[in-house]
Parts: structure tokens; sequence; C-alpha cells
């Protein structure tokens, strides 16, 4: 299901909403997290959900999608710290269920084989937040990536490494490598929930959702999921053919 509205203060208030309805449902559940700059917003709403509502946090699960490597957990541009300021430091979360896998493992074989296992040990994600990269990427899966690829550790695109790089004072700070779940990974979750606004990810949103299912655009492995909701903006939008 394709839903565009008009701008990214509607798409992340209706992305709160959609994940608040998840937790309140299955309060025990498991929901699978983002970072960047899209789900920023809709972050900010759970928290207001939390503090005004009582959205409660304290039974819920949580597995972020990926992190830089080289990174320890509290460097401040660590995917760990993104979420600790932006969500689970102004909600009721359990430090100890809200998981972000560690940029610095001795053995990473050993680290995302543990990851996969603690997703399968928890019973399964049963909503995944997605953001879509410019070149097309979900969670770290660049171009190339195999449709049936588990977590795993990646080299970033260079794309992907410029448009990260607004979030670091210095281009040459930015990793270059990541541990990332995989697109099979991300195909086992119960539900997937896309969101993507602005201009800037017409092309990959049309390519990803109306193009082939192809390992050169790993967003069109979505395709592939019978529950998908996708969130966007009108610019987000602006190269669909059909919604
Ligand atoms: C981040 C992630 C990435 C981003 C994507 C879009 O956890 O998985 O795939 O969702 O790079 O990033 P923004 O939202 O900054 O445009």
């Amino acid at each position: 299901m394709v839903e565009v509205l008009a701008d990214y203060q509607l798409v992340s208030n209706r992305a709160a909403g959609i994940i608040a309805d998840q937790i309140r449902a299955t309060p025990r559940g498991v929901i699978g997290l983002a970072t960047g700059g899209t789900p920023v917003g809709a972050y900010d709403r759970l928290v207001a959900l939390h503090q005004t509502q009582g959205l409660d946090f304290s039974n819920l699960t949580t597995f972020n999608l990926d992190e830089y490597v080289g990174l320890s957990p509290d460097h401040p541009q660590s995917y760990h710290s993104f979420m600790w300021q932006h969500l689970f430091s102004h909600v009721n979360i359990r430090a100890s269920h809200a998981h972000v896998v560690s940029g610095l493992a001795h053995d990473f074989d050993q680290a995302c084989a543990e990851w996969e296992h603690r997703i399968e040990a928890s019973g399964g994600i049963d909503l995944q937040i997605l953001g879509i990269g410019s070149n097309g990427h979900i969670a770290f899966n660049e171009p190339g990536s195999t449709l049936t690829s588990r977590t795993r550790v990646v080299e970033l695109a260079e794309r992907t490494v410029q448009d990260n790089a607004r979030f670091f004072d210095r281009p040459d700070e930015v990793p270059r490598t990541a541990v990332t779940m995989g697109i099979g990974t991300i195909l086992e979750a119960r539900r997937l929930l896309l969101m993507a606004t602005g201009d800037h990810k017409a092309h990959a949103v049309a390519v990803a959702l109306e193009g082939p299912v192809t390992s050169d655009v790993p967003a069109s492995a979505l395709q592939r999921h019978a529950n998908v909701h996708v969130l966007l903006d009108t610019a987000a939008a602006s190269q669909l053919n059909s919604v």
C-alpha cells in the first residue's frame, strides 16, 4: 500500500501513529528501527505520545537496522547515540531491550550471527521501519546486495558516504564500512513501513516500487513482501506512474 501525504510533518505523524498502534496492539512485541534524517520527526512524535498519552515502551524490544563500523556506541555520530538522542532517552524503553549492533566487535562474523539469532529468539520483528537511500539502498544494503543477504559487514557506496557527510564535521570522518541487517533479514519482518520524503528520493522510490526486482535497486526487494506500507510526501512520490 502506498500512501502519499502533503509534507514531511504529515508523513512523520502518520508513521508515528502506525508505530504507536503496533506498540499498543503488541506491547511485548518487536519493532525494527531506522536512523537517518527521515524518521526523526516520527520519533519526536512518539516521544510526545509517550509524554502526553502514556504510550508504553516498557515491554517493547527494538532492533536497529545498522551501525557504522569503527565508531564506539558513545561516539556522537554512532547510530547507538542517534537512537538515544532522538528516542530511547525520552521514553520508558529498557536499555537491555533496545538493541543496536556494536560497530566495534572483535569478530564481526560471530557478532552478525548472534544478532540474527537474537532477532529470532525474540520472536521476530513485528514491524520494521525503513528509509531509502538516494541510490535505492535499504539499511546499508547497497546496490549489488543479494536479495537473500543476511546481517553482515558491508562497504558503503560512495553516494552513501557523500549523503551521510552532512552528519559529520569533516567528510573524511564518515566511516566507509558498516554492519547492516541483510535484505533477507528485513524481508522476514511481518510488516514493513518505508518512509521517504523530498524530491531527492523521487527517482529511488519510483525504480524501487515500479521497476524490476533487482539487486541493483535493493529497495525493489520490498515488492516481494506481502505487507508493506509506503509513506511518501508529494515530492518523493513525484516520479511514480501510479498513485
Ligand atoms: C539508516 C538506514 C538507511 C537510511 C537511508 C535514508 O538506519 O537504514 O538506509 O534509511 O540512508 O537516510 P535519510 O533518512 O537520512 O535520507
